[in-house]
């Protein structure tokens, strides 16, 4: 099997990332799986080796420069045996909802900046500190996951919005400035997805509405083109292809309707 290059996911303590980490942890890629959670991300990790994998667990907090050096690059350790990271997911995310005139400045906390600084600036500032050794070398991969909240509104989550339309917006011109370096951008763009973050939209809800869970999570699927939820497998299926493939700028919208395997009635691909 071909050599696969260093491949660090973020966010990869449960949901996608994990998904993700796991698909190319199975591919052959030895991969850093990093959150903020250094027990989540080590069960994911030991299940990775356990498998037959290489895997190495990381503590990463994407919102802290300092933490990114010190916390993530110089705690590499056995990991480095695999050379530089060439292969970068960025899908650390959060995704709280609020009327979008409620900032939470009564709390301390404004919602939009809380959002920019994870989905936006976490993952813009984790390219910043990857792609040069990916340009110096003339290969590598960096995997946005943004969202369909990249591509269209949401009541009620105007900061999770309008953090990843800012991912979308940084990615469609990096994407371009990157053509023929040989380092690559695409985008993944899912509608929602069976995960943690989707418990958490169907817990609120519930506390708000009249609605069951069982009720809120038909109400979600039904929201997807597909009209069914997407499992975090068919996402981390797309990432391989990005992962594997040549192409750059390219989003793929994921639209849920079965499948754990994307095909051309699940995922639409086109130009970012
Ligand atoms: N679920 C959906 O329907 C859906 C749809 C479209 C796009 N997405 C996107 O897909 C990505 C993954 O979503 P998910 O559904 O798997 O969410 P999830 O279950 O909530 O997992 C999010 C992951 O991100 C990590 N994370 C959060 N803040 C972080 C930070 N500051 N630094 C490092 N890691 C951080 C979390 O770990 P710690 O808390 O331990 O740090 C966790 O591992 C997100 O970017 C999300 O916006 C999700």
């Amino acid at each position: 099997m071909t050599q696969l290059p260093l491949t660090l996911v973020t966010g990869a303590g449960r949901g996608i990332g994990a998904a993700i980490a796991m698909r190319l942890a199975r591919a052959g890629a030895p991969v850093i799986c990093a959150a903020r959670s250094l027990e989540a991300c080590t069960e994911v990790a030991d299940a990775i080796v356990a498998d037959g994998g290489h895997a190495y667990p990381a503590h990463l907090d994407v919102t802290d420069p300092d933490n990114i050096r010190a916390g993530l690059v110089d705690a590499l350790g056995d990991a480095r045996a695999h050379g530089p990271i060439l292969w970068l997911v960025n899908n650390a995310g959060i995704a709280e909802t609020a009327p979008f005139l409620r900032h939470g400045r009564a709390s301390g906390v404004d919602i939009y900046d809380k959002h920019m600084r994870v989905n936006f600036h976490g993952a813009r500032r984790m390219i910043e500190e990857f792609a040069p050794a990916m340009l110096e070398a003339k290969r590598g991969r960096i995997v946005n996951i943004a969202s369909s909240a990249g591509l269209q509104g949401y009541p009620y989550a105007a900061a999770y919005v309008a953090s990843k339309h800012a991912l979308v917006g940084y990615s469609r011109s990096a994407a371009r400035e990157l053509a023929k370096s040989g380092v690559t951008l695409n985008l993944v763009c899912p509608h929602y997805v069976e995960s943690p973050m989707t418990d958490g939209t169907v817990t609120r809800i519930v506390e708000k509405t009249a609605k069951t869970p069982e009720e809120t999570r038909a109400f979600l699927a039904a929201q997807n083109p597909g009209g069914t939820l997407i499992s975090p497998e068919e996402v981390a299926e797309v990432v391989w292809r990005f992962a594997s493939g040549q192409e750059n700028g390219v989003i793929a919208e994921l639209l849920g309707g079965k499948g754990r395997v994307p095909d051309a009635e699940t995922v639409r691909f086109y130009e970012a």
